[in-house]
Parts: structure tokens; sequence; C-alpha cells
């Protein structure tokens, strides 16, 4: 495996380093924010963020300084930045992580993509259930305002940033870009139709750019090292390093910072200690709940956003969810589904009563109850959401079911042939109740 050194995850690992401004400015914080301020121009800044090749983190791994370079530049009224902070992907936990022990990285990197875009307002959305994130979140940026990083003139230049932490009320939903813009607005967290997209009408329908904790974070360290230093680390189209929340039946769970392109193997076998108690893999969730499931016949496969989309998933939030011989499939799907029903926002019908049905026939056929059937049945209503919904969470919901039919096919044909999960005994029992 290629050696590397964390980039994000780095000033954390310092002994005594607790992620105070003080501590931050120790390790030269705040000084590329000085230098995009004093020096430099927003379109060179863009040009330089599109030359690393950063793309962003929160899942659809998007150019970030294509994104930025959306926003008309001949607008005269307000734009915003609002970082995505909700974090809500179940077996992602990497933004969390980030915001707690190192808040100001992340607030340097929104005021250097502020400048980028010509806003003078960033908002942080933060996952209502960070109760300790808000409040670290909070403190840095009093810290940061007390110090004259944020607020007006800055450097003593006439650029003016505000920062505003809001606080979510637990909705999954609202971590879709369009959804979050509408909560900061006050209004329930739906998605709107695109487009237009922020770029155009976003935020109160002024041009917006809404991006991720850990593509913020970056930043700092683009701009210190250089867009080619970048763009030398992970592989030619996914450039950088990632932090790949590693959870589930692994030795040593966690989060880890590698370079694009890894091996799902080494990632597995030689980062995370392999599987608990040395059992045989059966399935991997490569990038967070919406990720379509991947088999051991795909170890091999390279953890970058090409190389797994080739492979049949998608490298999404970059949490890895690892599943041992003795875990269900069925079961693994319908407790994903359980969550995907419960956070539909309720707005497309396909969604609102798709993630109903198949979660009924889904613990239809865990509790032993399937017929021969359900099975095209399921596929059937997966397509009926695929590509009829307002947002991305359609395909996210359908894609555990979709890739646990095409490559466990054999376990739901079990449980449906002898009336009962072949894994949990009880199961029958739990879903009756
Ligand atoms: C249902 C759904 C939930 C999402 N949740 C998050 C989230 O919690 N955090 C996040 O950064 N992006 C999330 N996204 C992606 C955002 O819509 C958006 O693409 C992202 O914040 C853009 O930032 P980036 O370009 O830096 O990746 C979600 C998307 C969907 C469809």
């Amino acid at each position: 495996m290629q050696t590397y050194e964390p980039i994000l995850l780095k000033n954390m690992s310092r002994p005594g380093y607790v992620g105070s401004l003080e501590d931050y400015r120790g390790v030269g914080g705040y000084a590329m924010l000085e230098k995009v301020l004093k020096e430099m121009s927003p379109s060179d800044l863009i040009d330089i963020v599109k030359k690393s090749g950063l793309r962003g983190r929160g899942g659809a791994g998007f150019s970030t300084g294509m994104k930025w370079s959306f926003i008309p530049k001949d607008h005269t009224g307000p734009r915003y930045l609002c970082c995505n902070a909700d974090e809500s992907e179940p077996g992602t936990f990497k933004d969390r992580q980030l915001i707690e022990r190192d808040p100001h990285q992340m607030l340097e990197g929104i005021g250097i993509a502020c400048f980028a875009i010509g806003a003078h307002q960033a908002y942080i959305y933060i996952r209502g259930e960070f109760d300790l994130g808000a409040e670290i979140i909070q403190n840095a940026i009093r810290e940061a305002y007390d110090a004259k990083l944020f607020g007006k003139d800055l450097f003593g230049t006439d650029f003016d940033i505000d920062v505003v932490l809001h606080r979510g009320a637990g909705a999954y939903i609202c971590g879709e870009e369009t959804a979050l813009l509408e909560s900061i607005e006050g209004k329930r967290g739906k998605p709107r139709t695109k487009p237009p997209f922020p770029a155009i009408h976003g935020l109160y329908q002024e041009p917006t750019v809404v991006n991720n904790v850990e593509t913020l974070a970056n930043l700092p360290y683009i701009l210190k090292n250089g867009p080619e230093w970048y763009a030398g680390i992970g592989t030619q189209k996914s450039t950088g390093t990632r932090i790949f929340s590693v959870s589930g039946h692994v030795k040593r769970p966690g989060n880890y910072e590698v370079p694009l392109g890894i091996t799902l193997r080494e990632m597995i076998y030689e980062i995370a200690g392999g599987v608990r108690e040395d059992k045989e893999l059966k399935a991997i969730i490569p990038g967070g709940a919406s990720a379509p499931f991947l088999k051991p016949e795909h170890l091999d496969a390279r953890m970058d956003f090409e190389s797994i989309a080739e492979v049949g998933s998608m490298l999404g939030s970059g949490g890895v969810t690892v599943m041992d011989v003795d875990t269900c499939m069925v079961w693994a799907a319908m407790n994903l589904m359980e969550f995907f029903h419960h956070e539909s926002c309720g707005k497309c019908t396909p969604c609102r009563e798709g993630s109903a049905w198949i979660l009924q026939v889904l613990r239809r056929i865990e509790g032993g109850l399937g017929k021969p059937e359900d099975i095209d049945l399921l596929v059937s209503l997966c397509e009926r959401i695929e590509g009829k919904t307002v947002c991305a969470f359609g395909e996210a919901e359908i894609g555990p079911i979709l890739s646990t039919i095409k490559n466990f096919r054999e376990e739901y044909e079990t449980h449906i042939a002898e009336k009962r999960c072949p894994y949990r005994p009880d199961a029958a029992l739990a879903i009756a109740h």
C-alpha cells in the first residue's frame, strides 16, 4: 500500500492538541484565509481549487471549483455559503470528528470558500443530534470573532464574513442540499425541484454554494501546499485523501484518512484489522447506507469515485460497513429500509408510499411469510421509485434492496422456501411485535 500521511486528521493526533484557536494557529491556521483575502482574486482561488481536482465529500463527488464557478459573477445581491454538517447517513461519522476535534480547520475553509464566491454570510447547518459538536462550533466561532478572523474588514481588507450556526431538528433529508436551504429558511425540510440549482436560486433565492465539512476543511491545505501537491495524492480523477468511517464486523472500527484509490481489501484487512473473530466476509457497503452492497469478489476494487462506480456501487459519504458471514442480507436490507421509510419526507408519492410497501414486503420475507413472487415485487417497487423523485433519496433507498437481490438473491429464496430466517431464529416473533 502507498505510504500516506493524513491531512485533516493530522493536527488532532499531535500531543496536547485540543482544537482550540490557539492550537490551530500554532500549526499555521488561518494563514491561508489571510493570504487569499489580502493577495488573491476569487478567480485565481477558483482556478487553484479546480486544478487540485478536489471533489465534494458530501456524497455526489462533484468538482468543488466547478461548483463555485457556477455562481453568477454579475449578481449584485447577496450570495451565501452553506456548510453541510448534517451528517446523518448511517455508517458515516467523519464530519463529527472534524467538528469536535478540529473545528477551526473547517471554519478557515468556510472563510476561503466565502471569498471564492463573494459571500459575506455563511451558515453551518449541523445535525440536530450533534449537541457537543454544536457547542464546540459555537465556541470556535466566538474565538474566531474575538480574534477578528470573522466579522468586518478582515485582515485590513474591506471583506466581511459572518458565520451563523444553524441546528437541524433530526431529519436525515435536511442533509440534501435544497432541503437544507428550506430548513434554514424556517420551512419544513423538503427538497426543491432542480433546476434551478442553488448556484442560481439558493438560500432566500440568492446564489448559494453548499459544501460538506470535509470538502471545506481541505481548502487551507490545498492553498498552503499547492494544487499540484493535492492532485498528486490519490488517483488522477479522484484526488486527495478521504476520511472513511469503517464500522460493522471489523476488528478496528474508526475513521481512517487514506489517499483515494486504495483497495477495499487494504481498507478492511490492513487498516481496519480484518473481519472480527477472523470470520469470512460476506458483504460491504462502501459509501454509506445509500450505496449498493458489494461482495468479497469486489475486494480488489479501488476506493475512488470511478472504480467503485464500475463495480456497481458508489463512494457516497465514505461510510464503509462490513458484514460477516453470519449476517442476514434480508435483515440488513430491511434494517436500512426501516431507516429510509422513517426518514422519507413524504413530498414525492413514489418514495413516501413505495418505502412503506417495500418495508412491508421485506418484513414479510424476513418473518417467514414471504411468497416466491415477492422478490420480483420488490424489484418492481424499486423501479417505480427510481428516477421518479425530486431528490436522490429515491435512488438511495432502493440501492440496498436491488443490490442485495442482485448479489444475494439465494438468501431471499431460502427465506421464502424455508419460511423462516436461517440466521435469526426469532425473526418472525420480533417482526410480529
Ligand atoms: C438524502 C440525502 C442526504 C444527504 N445528506 C448529506 C449530509 O448529511 N451531508 C452532506 O455533506 N451531504 C449530504 N448530501 C449531499 C448534499 O445534497 C450535497 O450534495 C453536498 O452537501 C454538497 O457538498 P459537496 O459538494 O462538498 O459534497 C445528501 C444528499 C441526499 C440526497
